[in-house]
């Protein structure tokens, strides 16, 4: 076992450190030789893309809520209305689907039953299903109509992060590729974000080789009894993916919130020392993170920030600031998600935690 970890001390701080390479090979492996993107296991069709007037992404765990971030930018870029919702829930809800909807499940064993037992579900109401899967020839591949292979290798660590990521790329290049069929985005935008999205890899191995203040960070909160995470718009869905990665191996008890309902219950929560995660990456919402940052640490909270590079008006609301190099708003989720893994591991090996196999936990559900 100790050589499979190649080095390192669990199989999470490898699986973290092989995500540049993850989202490389997602990437690259679907590019033509013009730089386009060429989804070869994707049949649809221009005018079968243009009947769907409805997306539906669906899944469990991490995998939702990159599915969350999915939302985003299919109902940006290819401008069909998108609902992320919760494999289990879904399951058992009666959605409204029919031969207009499109289903796209995400799954990185391919074999979480609810996952599964959803897709079915819409298939029979003749729902197109579009698997994005880490695994060939699993159950969710061989059901879909279409699939998406993430090419982030075996992911052992119960605690998703290379399978994360490369999701967050594959739902991109979904949505760029659905937007440019469409006509929903200029050949030019399409062109500017596929390089962007290029850049992400290098941008993560930065904050990898820099991750030392944030190994100190987790040494100062990890006899926290509780965490709160913050964001807005998409920083939103990166603080469920944070807390849900805090929780499940450090077992301190970690939520996210929408930063804007802070008022309406979550700030009672905050006591002396009580650790804020606050996500600031969204230009937009920059000013409106930051006045909540100032409103949690005026009640004592230990405000640790993630911004972009340059944007040092953080540092005035906040204990510690975590900085991510600069990136296009839209694309943040697969930075920002980086240091909240690096954050999670060194809290829980310093607590002692089974970082690989915590407690209570399997790597794939597939029982109900
Ligand atoms: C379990 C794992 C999680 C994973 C979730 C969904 O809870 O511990 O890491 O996100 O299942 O798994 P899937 O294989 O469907 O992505």
């Amino acid at each position: 076992e100790a050589a499979s970890k190649g080095g390192f001390d669990h199989f999470m701080i490898k699986e973290i450190n092989e995500q540049p390479n993850g989202i490389k090979e997602t990437l690259n492996r679907r590019l033509d030789e013009n730089g386009d993107i060429k989804l070869d296991d994707i049949k649809l069709t221009k005018a079968e893309l243009d009947n769907i007037n409805k997306v539906y992404i669906v899944a469990c765990g991490t995998a939702y809520y990159a599915g969350l971030v999915g939302k985003h930018a299919i109902e940006k870029f290819a401008k069909i209305p998108v609902e992320t919702d919760i494999a289990s829930e879904f399951r058992y809800r009666d959605a409204f689907v029919d031969e207009n909807t499109l289903l796209i499940v995400v799954s990185q064993s391919g074999e979480t039953a609810d996952t599964l037992a959803a897709l079915k579900e819409a298939k029979s109401k003749g729902a197109r299903i579009l698997a994005i899967t880490n695994v060939v020839g699993s159950s969710v591949s061989r059901e879909a109509d279409d699939v998406f292979y993430t090419w982030a290798g075996p992911e052992i660590a119960v605690a998703s992060t290379k399978a994360y990521t490369t999701q967050l790329v594959s739902l991109y290049m979904i949505a760029l590729d659905f937007a440019i069929k469409k006509g929903t985005i200029t050949k030019e935008q399409y062109k500017t974000m596929i390089s962007k999205l290029g850049e992400t890899s290098d941008k993560v191995q930065e904050i990898i080789d820099n991750s030392d203040d944030i190994e100190k960070i987790a040494e100062e909160i990890k006899d926290s009894k509780d965490a709160f995470y913050l964001g807005r718009g998409l920083d939103y869905c990166l603080a469920m993916e944070g807390a849900l990665k805090l929780k499940e191996i450090s077992y301190i008890h970690a939520e996210a919130f929408p930063a804007g309902e802070l008022k309406h219950g979550p700030i009672a929560l905050i006591e002396e020392g009580t650790p804020v995660i606050s996500i600031a990456t969204q230009d937009v919402l920059f000013e409106k993170m930051v006045s909540n940052m100032k409103e949690v640490k005026a009640r004592g909270a230990y405000v640790i920030a993630l911004a972009k590079e340059g944007n040092k008006e953080v540092e005035k609301a906040a204990d510690r600031v975590i900085y991510i190099p600069e990136v296009d708003d839209v694309l943040s989720s697969i930075l920002t998600v980086v240091p909240l893994q690096i954050l999670s591991y060194h809290v829980a090996t310093k607590r002692g935690c089974d970082v690989d196999k915590p407690r209570n936990l399997a790597k794939s559900v597939t029982v109900e």
